[in-house]
């Protein structure tokens, strides 16, 4: 494995980007959705810095077998959307496939704004999605650590890792 991004690194672009936050959601109440599992690590450091009043949902989407990309899986969610400010949390977006399914579910639920925010975004020719804030653009490998995982493995390191 080969050291990415330090966790130095991450804390403070996390820190920064909670400052962007904080003024854009001012006086506001948010939803914030967080995709598990990998998002939780971000969620959690981000709303350390938060000020703003919130709501924390989860939903479980998931589409990756070990390092491979497979077909998009998800449970259902119950989440009420209408009229509400919603902030989603991803660890990474990589073929968009995730973001774009969530997304086009919120947008037909009538929300009053939609913010879609990652940690990491890989640099792949033909992704569907562009998330509106990634703290990190990465190369098109196969990263772990700070909650992104290789078969449940790897999540609880502090730093990313490519796994090569
Ligand atoms: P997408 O739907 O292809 O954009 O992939 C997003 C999801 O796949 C993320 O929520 C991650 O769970 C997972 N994923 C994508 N790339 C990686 C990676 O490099 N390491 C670990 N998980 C990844
Ligand atoms: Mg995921």
């Amino acid at each position: 494995m080969k050291l990415l991004i330090s966790n130095k690194e991450i804390k403070s672009a996390i820190k920064l980007f909670a400052n962007t936050l904080n003024s854009q959601y001012e006086n506001k109440e948010v939803i914030i959705i967080a995709i598990l599992k990998g998002a939780v690590l971000f969620l959690q450091h981000l709303h350390e810095h938060l000020d703003f009043k919130n709501k924390i949902e989860y939903v479980d989407i998931s589409s990756y077998k070990g390092n491979k990309r497979g077909e998009i899986k998800s449970l259902p969610f119950e989440i009420n959307i209408q009229n509400q400010n919603i902030l989603i949390i991803d660890d990474i977006c990589d073929t968009g496939n995730t973001l774009s399914y969530i997304t086009d579910f919120i947008n037909k639920n009538n929300p009053k704004s939609v913010r879609t925010s990652v940690l990491l975004r890989k640099k792949i020719h033909n992704c569907i999605f562009i998330p509106d804030d990634y703290l990190f653009s990465i190369p098109n490998k196969f990263v772990v650590g700070f909650g992104l995982d290789f078969d449940e493995k790897y999540r609880f390191l502090k730093e990313i890792y490519t796994l090569d």
